[in-house]
């Protein structure tokens, strides 16, 4: 029945965590610096603005954040990713303003209602499964003020990697031992612009994050949450 394929394959998709997990115990040198879509990001950002990453795995993002004169709260489901960044934070002493928010987007609860200045989701929206997605971003619009930013970004159905693996649901494969939703540009923009956000600029496109043999085409989303709520 398709329904209930539908219940497995979310329920495959996020069990993930001992995938995340194990990847986060691995050294991965080449993902310690900062992204070029942080980099990017901050530079849209005033100083002392406060930031929330959702799905910050080792930190890359969220201690440059912070090391740039945001209020970043950065969270994340694995603890062996968040333990990372606590032991990054030791290692590299700054004066931070970094907090550590041990959940998962579909759990995060509304104790910043309409108080944050941005939402940051580098390369976690195709690491969910769509109705996970949609209760993410329906926190963000909820939790950012008015005028607050919405930072996405995440792998396109664009890219070449589409098609490859095991078919996990629409746009979602297991691919590299885990799940892989890929993004649809016009969708997510409709689905931004429903739940109360102006979309300022949408970029798709490859080279932006290329690793190894990777360049992913990536859907890049800069949005603002409109003035006035929606019901
Ligand atoms: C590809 S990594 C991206 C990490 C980081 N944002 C970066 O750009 O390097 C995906 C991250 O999403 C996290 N994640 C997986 N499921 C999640 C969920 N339901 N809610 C929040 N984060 C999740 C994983 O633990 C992992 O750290």
């Amino acid at each position: 029945m398709e329904g209930s394929q539908d219940v497995a394959v979310t329920a495959e998709a996020n069990e993930d965590q001992t995938y995340w997990d194990r990847f986060y115990e691995q050294a991965h040198p080449d993902l310690l610096e900062p992204s070029s879509f942080a980099r990017l990001c901050v530079s849209l950002l005033s100083r002392d603005e406060s930031v929330f990453e959702v799905g910050c795995g080792n930190g890359r993002d969220a201690l440059y954040m912070a090391r740039s004169g945001l209020r970043v709260l950065a969270s994340d489901p694995s603890p062996v990713a968040l333990a990372e960044v606590r032991s990054r934070m030791q290692r590299e002493p700054f004066d931070h303003r970094l907090r550590l928010v041990a959940r998962r987007m579909e759990n995060l609860d509304d104790r910043h209602a309409g108080a944050l200045g941005a939402v940051y989701m580098r390369f976690v929206l195709h690491a969910v499964t769509a109705e996970v997605a949609s209760v993410g971003l329906s926190w963000a619009s909820r939790n950012l003020r008015p005028g607050g930013r919405l930072f996405v970004e995440a792998r396109s159905v664009l890219g070449s990697r589409y098609g490859e693996g095991q078919p996990a649901g629409r746009d979602a494969f297991f691919q590299d031992d885990h799940y892989r939703r890929f993004i649809r540009a016009d969708e997510l923009r409709d689905e931004i612009v429903g739940i109360g956000f102006r979309v300022n600029e949408l970029v798709e496109a490859g080279g932006l994050a290329v690793r190894d043999r990777d360049d992913p085409v990536l859907v890049r989303v800069f949005a603002t949450r409109a003035h006035a709520r929606h019901s």
